[in-house]
């Protein structure tokens, strides 16, 4: 039989990809979100039909929660509201990010379904003048400098506990810039708008510069997707940086513009408050190798598709 996954905050970019990928490997899927945006889900899907499962909800409803997971054997939890939108309501993004996560790891310690994949972040690290190393392994202090940072640490130390009280295993991911079709919210989406904004023929300037690790869509909802299929002797919850191509967003932005051929974009503005070097270690162990797309490549299906939708 099929497996089935509960995808929560599958509307979003990870979210669309991780759903595109679960159906091309013939798995059976139920998503979980507040609305029913087919947007992003009709830009990955590149034709092929979609066939799953929906739940309209709220992660906040915990019963909403426990009810989606029935039947479920794996769960990959995404739904969260980003940067600027817990900056906007602070109390509003600690219901969805905070309490949201605590139902979903309820929800699986009822249903025992064991572990939980979720996505953490790379902000919960700080700037990089924060840190004397140069790169940060898993272990590094997190010292978030946003809100959506604070309440991803909670996250984290909240797993912990819960494999510790409950026996519930969990995978947490730290993404940092993602970048692909359906990247279209979230300060780190820039990048992609300059994709969107050449494939338009419009100037556009991303508005920070500095270095980023920059992570293709497809593969984080790959690393997503195996994180969900570890299998744990004891229940653990370990939380593991990702790795794409560390590199400047200028060094992006030039790469942009050679495969587009338009070349009216622009970087301006300091970095963004997160460490930008993180060590991946421990992550090809848990979850295998997942080899990061060359960004030329990646940059050039994301122009494709985008012209496609055009
Ligand atoms: N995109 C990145 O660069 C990045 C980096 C680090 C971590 N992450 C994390 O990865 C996950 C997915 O990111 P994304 O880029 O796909 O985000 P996204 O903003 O594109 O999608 C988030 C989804 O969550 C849904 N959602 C929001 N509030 C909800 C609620 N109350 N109930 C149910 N669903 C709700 C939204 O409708 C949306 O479809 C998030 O947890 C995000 O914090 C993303």
């Amino acid at each position: 039989m099929a497996e089935h996954f509960l995808v929560t905050g599958a509307d979003g970019c990870i979210g669309a990809w991780t759903v595109r990928l679960l159906l091309d490997e013939g798995a059976e899927v139920t998503t979980f979100d507040l609305g029913e945006n087919n947007s992003r889900h009709r830009l990955v899907s590149d034709g092929a039909p979609m066939d799953f499962r929906r739940i309209t909800g709220d992660i906040v409803d915990r019963s909403a929660v426990v009810d989606a997971m029935a039947g479920v054997d794996r769960v990959i939890h995404l739904a969260a509201l980003q940067v600027p939108f817990c900056k906007a309501d602070p109390s509003n993004g600690a219901a969805v990010n905070v309490q949201g996560t605590v139902n979903v790891f309820e929800a699986a310690v009822e249903h025992g379904i064991s572990p939980v994949a979720y996505a953490s972040s790379a902000a919960i690290f700080g700037p990089v003048h924060l840190y004397p190393e140069p790169v940060l392994g898993p272990d590094a202090l997190p010292k978030p400098a946003t809100l959506y940072g604070a309440y991803k640490v909670a996250n984290e130390q909240t797993a912990a506990v819960f494999a510790a009280d409950h026996g519930l295993a969990s995978v947490g991911l730290r993404p940092f810039t993602v970048y692909g079709a359906g990247r279209d919210q979230g300060v780190t989406s820039a990048p992609t708008a300059a994709i969107y904004s050449a494939v338009r023929r419009e100037p556009y300037q991303v508005g920070y510069g500095g270095v980023t690790d920059f992570h293709y869509a497809p593969d984080v909802a790959r690393a997503f997707i195996a994180a969900s299929r570890v299998e744990f002797d004891t229940p653990a919850a370990p939380v593991l940086n990702l790795r794409g191509h560390v590199t400047s967003i200028e060094e992006f932005v030039d790469r942009v513009c050679r495969i587009t051929g338009f070349d009216d974009l622009s970087v301006g503005g300091e970095p963004l408050p997160f460490a930008h070097s993180l060590s991946p270690a421990g992550l090809a162990e848990l979850l295998g190798y997942i080899e990061p797309t060359p960004l030329d490549d990646a940059i050039a299906e994301t122009a494709r598709i985008l012209a496609a939708a055009l």
